[in-house]
């Protein structure tokens, strides 16, 4: 996920140019919603904190003088309902500041919700922007994250994919299936979904989680896959979806991917699903520019002596030509700006990246070169065939986890995740 949800970002993904999605069969992932009344049968939370006497008491309960003695309303309510009154969540709360916190345990808000367990969660790099106030959709008081494994604990009346107690993936992009949006294969677009949790709508770093369109945004987990697979909520569809679907490689191709971050590296791994010939990974980063060789990197360019020194080794690694495919997974000025100089004649550059401002296009040198450029917010769309991947062995979700944490200690996995280049840090893996 990203931070694409300004207004001008979405703008820019709204005219782009994504592809390769069209002929996805979307009739097969549309499910009929039945609009029943709810059936939600729910008690209504007693209290935002587990230590305060509950100022609503649930239903068909006469107030009982014993109740005034439940310090632990967590375990009252729990009694009662068979669900907890609260939970552990984290709070995005000020700019540069989270923190975990009790927060209500979430509800059903409409019949095709869910509420999910979590077993694994983890954090994006787009979480680090929120944290440092860059994504003005996300509000103080948002519990973060939307990748995440779990067990469906409650589905709603409508919900006609998942029931109670299944394992499950949750996608960082919720798709009601039936929108303009999500029938062309956009379902980052969808007009009631798309990049809503941790940003909109509460997210994924909890102990429990509402997921709206529950039929068409979650995913069974294979069976013998783990709780890595939550690499496939976001990085994995967005390395092969915006970088190497759009970017069209294809066998014999040459590509060049400008950042190694988790996404660059996803990108790099999905790439050879498709054979291309050679594939070169830019980075400033020594120790990533060693971990994408390990992972199948023809060549690496470390780019930190400037554009024309990494233009020169690019040119020198491809007899001159350049690349088919650019994917560029950083996100700012200098990198795109790069990769349309690294493009061979009739290539392709994908925009991966997130900007937060905007960046010259070198039109003067490009006009001649029948080259295309592309963007795009990851759909997920990508997803089932992923999933299948993992089950077939052919991709490993837990390649790109190098740090796991207890849930209790995600401030710290923050941390860790921040400084990744002084950690070596890809993606953690967060276990409840
Ligand atoms: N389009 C989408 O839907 C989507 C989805 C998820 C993430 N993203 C975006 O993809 C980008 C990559 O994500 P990530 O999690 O891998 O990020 P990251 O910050 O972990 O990795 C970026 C990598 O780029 C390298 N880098 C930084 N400046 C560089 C430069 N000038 N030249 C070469 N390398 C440089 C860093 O060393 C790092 O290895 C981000 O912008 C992220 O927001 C987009
Ligand atoms: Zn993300
Ligand atoms: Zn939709």
């Amino acid at each position: 996920m990203n931070l694409a949800t300004t207004t001008s970002t979405r703008l820019c993904l709204a005219i782009s140019t994504a592809a390769g999605v069209s002929s996805l069969p979307l009739s097969s992932l549309y499910t009929a919603s039945r609009l029943l009344t709810s059936a939600c049968s729910s008690v209504r939370p007693l209290s935002t904190s587990s230590r305060q006497q509950p100022t609503t008491r649930p239903y068909n309960l006469k107030y009982n003088s014993k109740l005034s003695s439940f310090h632990n309303t967590k375990h009252f309510y729990s009694t009662l309902t068979g669900n907890p009154a609260t939970m552990k969540a984290l709070v995005y709360t000020q700019t540069g500041q989270v923190s975990l916190q009790e927060k209500p345990m979430p509800k059903l808000a409409s019949p095709t919700d869910a509420i999910i367990k979590l077993t694994q969660t983890t954090i994006c790099g787009t979480d680090l922007h929120i944290r440092k106030g860059d994504v003005a959709t996300c509000t103080p008081g948002r519990i973060l994250g939307h990748e995440g494994v779990g067990i469906v604990h409650e589905a709603g009346s409508s919900v006609t994919q998942f029931k109670k107690g299944d394992k499950v993936l949750i996608s960082c992009i919720s798709s009601c299936a039936k929108c303009e949006y999500c029938r062309r294969g956009m379902y980052s677009h969808c007009t009631t979904g798309g990049w809503a949790l941790g940003n909109t709508i509460d997210g994924t770093q909890a102990e429990y989680v509402r997921i709206p369109h529950a039929d068409c945004s979650l995913y069974p987990v294979p069976e013998g896959a783990g709780g890595e697979v939550v690499t496939l909520s976001d990085i994995f569809p967005t390395g092969l979806e915006c970088g190497v679907i759009n970017g069209k490689v294809s066998p014999g191709s040459t590509v060049a991917i400008v950042g190694a971050g988790p996404v660059g590296l996803a990108a790099l791994i999905t790439a050879q699903f498709y054979s291309p010939a050679q594939v070169i990974m830019l980075d400033m980063d020594p120790k990533r520019l060693a971990v994408a060789k390990e992972f199948g990197a023809h060549d690496t360019v470390d780019n930190s002596k400037g554009v024309e020194d990494a233009v020169k080794q690019v040119m020198d690694l491809t007899g001159g030509k350049g690349c088919d495919t650019v994917i560029e997974a950083v996100g700012v000025p200098a990198t795109f700006e790069l990769s349309q100089k690294l493009l061979a004649v009739g290539g392709t550059l994908a925009n991966v990246g997130v900007h937060g401002g905007k960046a010259d296009l070198y039109l003067d040198e490009l006009w001649a070169k029948n080259v295309s450029i592309t963007t795009r917010l990851v759909d997920t769309v990508t997803t089932p065939m992923l999933l299948k991947m993992v089950e077939a062995k052919k991709l490993l979700p837990g390649k790109l986890i190098t740090h796991k944490f207890k849930f209790q200690e995600i401030e710290k996995a923050y941390e860790t995740f921040s400084a990744a280049q002084e950690h070596g840090t890809l993606k953690v893996l967060i276990e409840m």
